[in-house]
């Protein structure tokens, strides 16, 4: 079956015959993937019932009802979370992830794969408060936007400043969305008034981190 660059990025971050549990599936077309391509043990869960019922309706036609799992949960609740799982939250804002992971149930988890779309810097400080370091990220490019996937791990490290921004794994990696985040940071800077000093200095540092960065890695 076809998914999506960004699903397709998730799915291959997950090793073969693991254990997932797809929060927020929505039409679980990861589930069905993982499910037929990598022989995983898929849960996916929503809260909402029409992604619930796409879930069903997609299982169904995939002929996979005995092997998916679906379930209506809020969350963390009501899925249960063991050593071996890989937790998915994809999709959602960095603030409904940050809202799901403050369940006591974050403290079973090993293996966990974030993306966001929004607020990265947030959300990398954030989990990484809550015991997960990075092990490995991914900006995938797909009709003009960059769709970050982090993938974490039980662990304590702390990063700099501008490793929380950009990605302690992309800033050594990834120099074509290192220059997206650059138009990106040079956008932000046009549009602030003269009068923000302060946020504009910043920004300027942000600019020149960015550019020393795209500089020293190689073409
Ligand atoms: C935009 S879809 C993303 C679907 C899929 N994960 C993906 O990346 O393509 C977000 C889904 O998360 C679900 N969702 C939002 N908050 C949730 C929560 N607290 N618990 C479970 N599901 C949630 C929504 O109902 C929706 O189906």
């Amino acid at each position: 079956m076809k998914l999506s660059k960004r699903l397709k990025t998730i799915a291959n971050m997950i090793p073969i015959n693991t254990r997932v549990l797809d929060i927020g599936c929505d039409h679980a077309l990861l589930d069905i993937y993982l499910t037929l391509e990598k022989g995983c043990r898929c849960v996916a869960s929503d809260i909402n019932d029409r992604a619930l019922k796409s879930a069903r309706d997609n299982v169904i036609k995939y002929d996979l009802k005995n092997k998916i799992d679906i379930v209506c949960a809020p969350g963390l609740d009501g899925v249960e979370v063991t050593e071996d799982s890989y937790v998915v939250i994809a999709g959602m804002g960095t603030m409904t992830i940050l809202d799901i992971l403050s369940s006591p149930q974050v403290n079973k988890i090993q293996h966990l794969i974030l993306q966001s779309n929004r607020e990265l810097e947030t959300l990398r400080k954030e989990v990484t408060r809550l015991g997960f370091y990075i092990r490995e990220e991914h900006a995938i490019e797909e009709k003009g936007i960059y769709y970050v996937i982090i993938l974490l791990e039980k662990g304590v490290v702390s990063y700099r400043e501008m490793e929380y921004r950009y990605g302690p794994y992309l800033l050594k990696h990834d120099r074509s969305y290192l220059k997206w985040a650059l138009e990106r940071e040079r956008e932000m800077l046009a549009c602030l008034p003269e009068i923000y000093v302060e946020k504009r200095k910043k920004q300027e540092q942000n600019i020149l981190f960015l550019e020393a960065c795209i500089g020293c890695q190689k073409k």
